[in-house]
């Protein structure tokens, strides 16, 4: 179990502006799911290049703030337990020209049902998009042994926060950033923008 931190950081805005990108083209996404003994192998694919990349960008940035304990959907209380287990899962991933692999293991058995709920949870917000995206989604039932530390024992935001230079992955074959692969969708279409400001944002 790791510490995990609450706040604002230089990614989040971008982590941000790309899932609401994803969730106002779920419809143009398909996925699979297998659920291991140790954990899960999900594929997911979309018929829409831009959608494509935005799977890249966005699991590859997810992978990195669960490494470093950068929490987002802070209000729902399955990603904050999610974040604080992820030294505990190890993950392969794989982007594809039309999709993203992820296999993911662990080998605490309470582990392995928060990586089925998550996966679950992708589904759902795959399948609904915006319609799933403020339901909360509720903890498996915790072994006495993996009780974690309360919410009110995380920990501060670190001082070293991401720069905003921070290197990213790399989006798709042509090393675009997601604002020139999509700088009009980015900028005021879709319902991405709904909410951002207040407590419904569905990413703090
Ligand atoms: C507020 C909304 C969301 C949050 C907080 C969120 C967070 C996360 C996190 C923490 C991961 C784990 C990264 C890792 O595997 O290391 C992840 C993976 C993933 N997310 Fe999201 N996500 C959100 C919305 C979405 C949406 C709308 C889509 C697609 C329509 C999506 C697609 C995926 C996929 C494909 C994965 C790889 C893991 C899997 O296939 O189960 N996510 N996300």
């Amino acid at each position: 179990m790791q510490p995990i931190y609450y706040g604002w950081d230089a990614a989040k805005e971008h982590d941000q502006e790309v899932g609401h990108q994803l969730f106002d083209r779920h419809a143009t996404t398909k996925r699979t799911v297998e659920k291991l003994a140790d954990g899960i192998r999900t594929l997911t694919t979309s018929t829409d290049p831009v959608t494509v990349a935005l799977l890249h960008d966005h699991v590859l940035a997810m992978e990195e703030r669960m490494r470093k304990g950068l929490v987002m959907r802070r209000w729902d209380p399955f990603f904050p337990e999610l974040f604080r287990y992820a030294d505990e899962i190890h993950q392969r991933v794989e982007p594809r020209p039309d999709g993203i692999l992820v296999e993911a293991h662990s080998g605490n058995p309470y582990v392995v049902q928060l990586l089925y709920r998550h996966a679950e949870a992708v589904t759902d917000f795959a399948k609904r998009g915006w319609e799933a995206a403020r339901e909360p989604h509720q903890l498996p039932p915790k072994p006495t042994s993996s009780l974690s530390t309360p919410l009110s024992q995380d920990a501060p935001m670190p001082t070293n926060r991401r720069s905003a230079d921070d290197s990213r992955p790399l989006l798709n074959d042509q090393s675009q950033s997601p604002s020139a692969v999509y700088p009009q969708q980015c900028r005021g279409q879709g319902g991405h923008r709904r909410g951002r400001h207040g407590p419904s944002n569905v990413w703090r």
